[in-house]
């Protein structure tokens, strides 16, 4: 069966059952705030594994107990940003893999009349022009903050980027394409709709009030 909006060139989306089990959670909607929560989390890392699947590695030599390997460490930086509030969910769930990496941050809410993004707060790491950066949108749904946020962080510097979202929808794709052509997507899934508040249906309802229980 064809998923709508899969024809996108630069999305890449998540075929494994332990994700689909994640979201499957995520979507019900009886699923408590700290069920929730943890689920977000899991499917974070996730889509982690698939957003760094590329990432180049530098060759070190190290020691084991008994004699040198060609061990392996990453060749650059990792920088994520989270779009407030709901990509700190998939920032929590990434944390712990990546202790090292750096986080900024970008606020832009959706005026509720007209759906335009709004930006309130912009904090960014240094060296992101070498880094591997991850802007953090679970929901891809109009597409206009990701597409605000990502033209930020590109202003600041950053090359190497990629959109890591729970949900996408063929609007929100459209719309983000149409701006950042040659960013990759990282999705669990893409839902056919965007209803006319802005939700993604079925969708999960609002990812930021269902992680922070509000
Ligand atoms: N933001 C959400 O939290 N949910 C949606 O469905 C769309 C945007």
């Amino acid at each position: 069966m064809s998923t709508p909006g899969k024809e996108c060139a630069s999305l890449r989306l998540l075929d494994h059952p332990l994700a689909a089990a994640q979201l499957s959670l995520l979507r019900l909607s009886s699923t408590a705030p700290n069920e929730f929560r943890e689920a977000l989390r899991k499917l974070a890392a996730v889509l982690l594994f698939e957003a760094s699947r590329q990432w180049e590695t530098r060759a070190i030599t190290m020691q084991s107990p008994l004699a040198s390997f060609a061990g392996m460490t990453l060749a650059r930086p990792v920088a994520l940003v989270p779009i407030l509030r709901a990509g700190l969910g998939l920032q929590d769930g990434m944390m712990p893999l990546l202790p090292e990496a750096s986080t900024g941050h970008v606020g832009i809410y959706r005026d509720p009349a007209t759906l335009l993004p709004i930006e309130y707060f912009c904090r960014l790491p240094p060296k992101l022009a070498e880094s591997e950066v991850l802007v953090l949108d679970p929901m891809l749904a109009t597409g206009q903050s990701a597409a605000a946020a990502v033209s930020l962080v590109k202003n600041a510097g950053a090359q190497r980027l990629q959109l890591v979202c729970v949900l996408a929808c063929p609007p929100g794709l459209a719309t983000f394409q149409q701006a950042h052509p040659e960013v990759p997507i990282i999705a669990a899934a893409v839902d056919p709709e965007l209803n006319d508040h802005g939700y993604i249906v079925p969708g999960l309802g609002d990812a930021g009030d269902r992680y922070f229980g509000t």
